[in-house]
């Protein structure tokens, strides 16, 4: 499946070098003058994980985002970087250079630290003679700072084939401080029969195809815009590896080793696609994903990964489709977490010590508990697990975490919800899941239905797709649903779907 004629487009003088190892012996004069007859940044830019002095900045050099190899062929190629603290890039702060190999699918992660706190930068990449668009990033401000307010934007779900990504044009355009993604930022599958636009016929299973597929994706025009306007935070869901998938299994209940060998593969091309610090590089099939971000006083963010670790599914051989009985006992088994021992000792301290005044919650899916008319849940997610949710909430209530407020995705619909420990409780937390960027989702007779017999959830829309905006100063978080008018339309306008104000001191929901 490699395209010749792009290989070919890569000049000889760096083919000379093909396979040479990242040592300072590939610093030879024919690396540095590497010259690229194509575009070389036809999958964008990014930056992501903030600090107050620094931040990732990332490109993947491609030249067809079509061809399995980007159409990169083996050799490596310099890459040069700069920050500046203007977008005409006379005040560069920082510049510096990094190698783009084949072994990494010529991704590059460049960690600039020494950055002001709380500032606001712009970067660019060149290569090959070429300069890559100018993007937006900032840092975080100091642990200690009293902050007046935080934007966040958030999404997830983008299936290509099913729509157009008019959610992220309009996403680059709220100047939010940080996007987080919540997975699914690709989908594993083969293309389906009815789609809006073309999609590799095969599934990706393998390192080449998974590499092939966030190219696709990522030579999207209005999701390299969302990318270059703000740092962004990520989590994978499940189609970043397979549909469905928890720990060593999926679906399909492969020969765990076998599985295993795919989740490397995936893992590694997520790490390679994504602007994320090395320290999280993976090793084999594993890679520590869960981490927090901190935004001085105002607001901790604490990131879950509720696939890698989990439990396998509950009462499996119940379960009708992904629903199973309720009364399932292996729900209520305290052994069987959804995110692992280490996960949630790890994410009781962060609740435990936590500074902030707000303590926002990213995870990828529905927190609350929702059963259907004939009395099922889902053991897909947070019900699959329900002691796992039980010790959340306690965390939160026992260590009187100021203002815990979840943020969600997977669902494919937009849901405000309060979150307490028994249905129609006192709320503990609240919780917004942000619909889908393009994924599509639940009719709205479903939804209706499952607010019916669920009134916690306060409000939910399945029929548009957008993303969710979260604006947060010391008095309230208030949140608004972002919903796209048409997906199916390259171009489409945008508008508020529904809007909440969660008060500082007082769990639950209000609108607005
Ligand atoms: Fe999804």
């Amino acid at each position: 499946m490699v395209d010749g004629s792009t290989r070919r487009r890569l000049l000889v003088q760096a083919a000379a070098l093909a396979g040479a190892a990242l040592s300072p012996a590939a610093w030879t004069p024919a690396v540095a003058q590497t010259r690229l007859a194509d575009y070389p940044f036809r999958v964008g830019i990014a930056s992501g994980e903030p600090e107050p002095d620094g931040v990732v900045l990332w490109t993947r050099l491609v030249v067809d985002p079509q061809a399995m190899d980007g159409g990169m062929g083996a050799a490596p190629v310099r890459v040069d970087w700069e920050i500046a603290e203007d977008e005409g890039l006379r005040k560069v702060v920082r510049r510096g250079r990094a190698l783009a190999v084949a072994e990494a699918g010529h991704s590059v992660h460049v960690e600039v630290a020494g950055l002001r706190p709380d500032r606001r930068y712009f970067y660019r990449f060149t290569a090959g003679g070429h300069a890559s668009p100018v993007g937006r990033t900032r840092t975080a401000p100091e642990r200690d700072a009293r902050v007046d307010r935080l934007r966040i934007a958030y999404g997830s779900c983008q299936k290509y084939e099913s729509g157009f990504y008019a959610a992220h044009a309009h996403l680059a355009d709220e100047d939010p401080d940080l996007v987080l993604f919540l997975g699914d930022y690709i989908y594993e599958k083969a293309a389906a029969k009815e789609a809006v636009r073309y999609h590799p016929p095969v599934e990706a299973r393998d390192l080449a195809s998974y590499r092939q597929r966030y190219a696709w994706y990522k030579a999207d025009a209005d999701l390299q815009a969302a990318h270059a306007a703000a740092p962004w935070v990520v989590m994978w869901d499940d189609h970043e590896v397979a549909n469905d998938y928890g720990g060593d299994q999926d679906r399909t209940n492969p020969p765990a080793a076998l599985f295993l060998q795919r989740r490397a593969a995936a893992y590694q091309a997520y790490y390679e696609n994504m602007p994320l610090r090395r320290a999280v590089k993976p090793v084999g099939p594993d890679m520590r994903l869960y981490r927090a971000v901190d935004w001085g006083r105002l607001a901790r963010l604490a990131i879950l990964d509720d696939r890698q670790f989990r439990a396998p599914r509950s009462c499996d051989g119940q379960s009708n489709g992904k629903l199973i009985p309720a009364a399932c006992p292996e729900r209520s088994d305290p052994k069987r977490s959804l995110l692992g021992e280490r996960q949630e000792a790890w994410l009781s301290g962060q609740l435990r010590d936590t500074p902030a005044l707000w303590n926002l919650l990213g995870q990828q899916t529905l927190m609350n508990e929702v059963i259907t008319p004939d009395g099922r849940v889902s053991n897909d997610g947070w019900d699959g697990y329900a002691q796992t949710r039980r010790r959340i909430l306690e965390g939160w209530r026992d260590h009187k975490v100021s203002n815990p407020v979840v943020l969600g995705g997977d669902v494919h619909t937009f849901f405000a919800a309060d979150l307490s420990l028994e249905p129609g409780g006192k709320p503990i937390a609240s919780e917004f899941v942000g619909g889908s960027i393009s994924s599509l989702g639940r009719s709205r007779e479903i939804v209706q239905g499952m607010m019916t017999i669920n009134p916690q959830i306060r409000f939910g829309d399945g029929d548009t797709r957008g993303y969710g905006l979260v604006d947060i100063t010391a008095r309230e978080c208030a949140v608004t649903f972002r919903g796209v008018e048409n997906a199916l339309a390259p171009k489409s306008p945008v508008r508020d779907l529904a809007k909440f104000v969660v008060e500082d001191g007082r769990a639950g929901l209000n609108n607005a």
